[in-house]
């Protein structure tokens, strides 16, 4: 028994977590990836919800699992109203605050990615946040809580849609001020378009005009598009529309980060376990690293606690250890991570 074996075991008989130690990336020819950790966002229509009932924290063995598969960017997903509730100019909910908190230490403490994400669709109580100022202040007071954490990184909305383009724009460039007002200066702002930040229409959708215009004094914007594989793009079936779909999808959006000299990020991916969509994804993925001057990385939607497992579980899930894309999906894309 080599003495490596013995400390495996020992660790496994204690339960214990690998010590902290910075999660380096294999060479990649991406800067981040990564898994989004759902779970906190759960139960949006129970506000604020309960605990264990409602919504879950994401657990850490998990997140440590995948960081030993090599991903090192994870994206939390939770809801303005919990962490903020009744107004946006309101304070925080603390004890809401501690599972958030909680996960971002976690994470960043093993070296990867925290993303900071408000999954609201840029809505608040349901309605579409139309007051910039407030939706600025609302940032203001979460950016100074993670302010001096370089390892986190605030994603300004989850999907904006059906709204203004004008708007969202406002609301992105609001939270990049909040941010950087606060003296988070050192962390990279992903910021998401409309028509649910999708790729395949982020020019033909018009959200990339206002977007593009974006300023940012530290210039760390990363554009945060999601891309999903089934025919409308939605992201709820296991088909994808062809085993090309996935690089035939990001072209458009490709070209545009190209001519404007930008960064993006694919924030949210997913297709099915089976052949035609392992294919999609690998295609989509390779197209990505030919273009790794303008991709950053990929998010795959998504990991957390009570999607389930087999055959009853959720159809992307990539909770370890039976997360249904966990075990059929993640082996075929270990070449990307
Ligand atoms: C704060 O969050 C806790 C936990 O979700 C909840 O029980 C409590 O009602 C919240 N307070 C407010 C004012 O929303």
């Amino acid at each position: 028994m080599r003495f490596t074996d013995l400390l495996v075991i020992t660790a496994t008989i204690s339960g214990a977590v690998a010590a902290p130690t910075e999660a380096k990336k294999r060479a990649s020819a991406f800067q981040f990836t990564g898994v989004s950790e759902s779970g906190a966002e759960f139960g949006n229509t129970a506000i604020p919800g309960q605990l264990g009932k409602d919504y879950i924290w994401p657990d850490h063995n998990a997140i440590n699992t995948l960081i030993q598969k090599g991903f090192n960017t994870f994206r939390i997903p939770f809801m303005m109203e919990r962490l903020i509730p009744t107004r946006l100019t309101g304070s925080i909910n603390e004890t809401y605050a501690a599972g958030l908190d909680d996960t971002v230490k976690y994470i960043t403490s093993q070296g990867a990615y925290a993303v900071i994400d408000p999954h609201n669709f840029g809505r608040y109580y349901g309605n579409i946040i139309t007051d910039v100022a407030g939706f600025g202040a609302w940032w203001t007071t979460v950016a100074k809580r993670y302010a001096t954490n370089e390892k986190v990184i605030f994603d300004t909305n989850n999907e904006f849609h059906d709204e203004e383009n004008d708007l969202v724009a406002k609301l992105n460039q609001a939270a990049i001020d909040a941010i950087r007002g606060v003296g988070a200066t050192s962390q990279y702002i992903f910021a998401e378009g409309n028509a649910w930040s999708g790729a395949w229409h982020w020019v033909s959708s018009g959200t990339s005009e206002g977007m593009g215009k974006l300023t940012d004094p530290q210039d760390k914007i990363i554009y945060e598009m999601h891309q999903y594989l089934d025919s409308d793009g939605s992201g709820t079936s296991t088909a994808c529309v062809s085993t090309t779909v996935g690089r035939e999808r990001l072209v458009e959006a490709t070209a545009w980060l190209k001519a404007n000299n930008k960064k993006g990020i694919i924030g949210e991916t997913a297709g099915g376990s089976n052949a035609q969509c392992i294919q999609a994804l690998q295609g989509m993925l390779s197209y990505m690293k030919e273009n790794s001057d303008v991709w950053t990385g990929w998010l795959w939607w998504g990991a957390g606690p009570w999607w389930g497992s087999g055959a009853s579980g959720y159809i992307f899930g990539m909770e370890p250890p039976s997360g249904t894309a966990y075990t059929g999906v993640l082996p075929s894309l270990t070449q990307f991570i």
